[in-house]
């Protein structure tokens, strides 16, 4: 049987390099929204939905209907916009079952109360390696793949993978490892994953910086591609080899410019934490917590 073949388009946010995914099912009106972005300026603590909103005025003109509001992990460098569409245009929340641990994690980094839950509760549907779901007709596989996160996941859509911050574009690499729980050689088996799908798979990327030598943004390769000319692990490289790369190219990176407001707000499905007393929201930042 060939795979089915999703309609997919990619909105790019130039603030924050994030590719948000529109993934439509060919046969009906139903679509999915794979990591979306809700704008934030940190210096002045304002939030605006001018790329929310960009992709809610695509679905309203083609008259499509959202089944999805997906999450491939907890973002690092941008807030999710998941609410703020679902008010909209309906559709379920979904992220990996391994939330918990995240949200435990990042639960004690800001000092939240017991109000703050970690058991995943914030979101509609928490999805395991192996669960499935549909799209109108479409058929999407869940695939844990930890590393970058220990919620990190990849959904498979017909013949489309969208991997998140997994697998970056091949002349790229892959994505760092060095934020708690995370674990460059669990990221080596998880993309060993990936790569393992049909080579003809679409892979969809969550992130594009461009690289020496490309002047434009781009998102879609296949596993083809991928398994050739990653540079990071492609042609074959070990897990021994990957490690050390990915463990030295860690310690010189800088933290995203928006971990602090991200956490805060992703671990709890992209909605503030509740007001104060005041009536008014505020978000922490812990002084050398991070
Ligand atoms: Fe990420």
């Amino acid at each position: 049987m060939t795979a089915e073949k999703p309609e997919v388009t990619g909105f790019f946010d130039d603030a924050t390099n994030t590719v948000t995914f529109l993934v439509k099912d060919p046969g009906s009106n139903a679509c999915a929204i794979v990591d979306s972005v809700l704008d934030f300026d940190y210096a002045s603590g304002r939030t605006d939905t001018r790329s929310a909103d960009r992709i809610i005025t695509h679905i309203r003109d083609k008259g499509l209907s959202v089944e999805w509001i997906l999450e491939t992990h907890v973002h690092a460098d941008h807030l999710s916009a998941a609410p703020y569409i679902q008010e909209r245009l309906g559709g379920k929340i979904g992220i990996g079952q391994k939330i918990t641990v995240v949200q435990d994690t990042f639960g004690k980094v800001f000092n939240e109360g017991t109000e703050f839950q970690r058991d995943g509760s914030q979101f509609d549907r928490l999805f395991t390696e192996g669960d499935t779901f549909a799209i109108g007709s479409l058929t999407a596989d869940v695939l844990h793949t930890p590393g970058h996160t220990p919620a990190c996941l990849t959904y498979v859509i017909g013949d489309a993978a969208f991997v998140g911050d997994t697998l970056f574009m091949p002349d790229f690499g892959t994505a760092r490892c060095d934020f708690p729980g995370g674990s460059a050689e669990t990221l080596f088996h998880s993309i060993q994953k990936i790569l393992s799908l049909p080579d003809a798979t679409r892979i969809f990327v969550g992130h594009d910086y461009k690289a020496p030598g490309r002047d434009e943004f781009a998102w879609e390769t296949t596993v083809a591609e991928e398994k050739a000319r990653n540079v990071h692990i492609g042609g074959g490289r070990t897990s021994e080899e990957f490690v050390e790369m990915r463990e030295a190219r860690d310690k010189t990176l800088a933290m995203p410019k928006l971990i602090i407001p991200s956490l805060q707000v992703n671990m709890r499905a992209g909605q503030m934490p509740p007001p104060e007393e005041d009536g008014k929201t505020y978000l922490k930042v812990p002084v050398n917590g991070l």
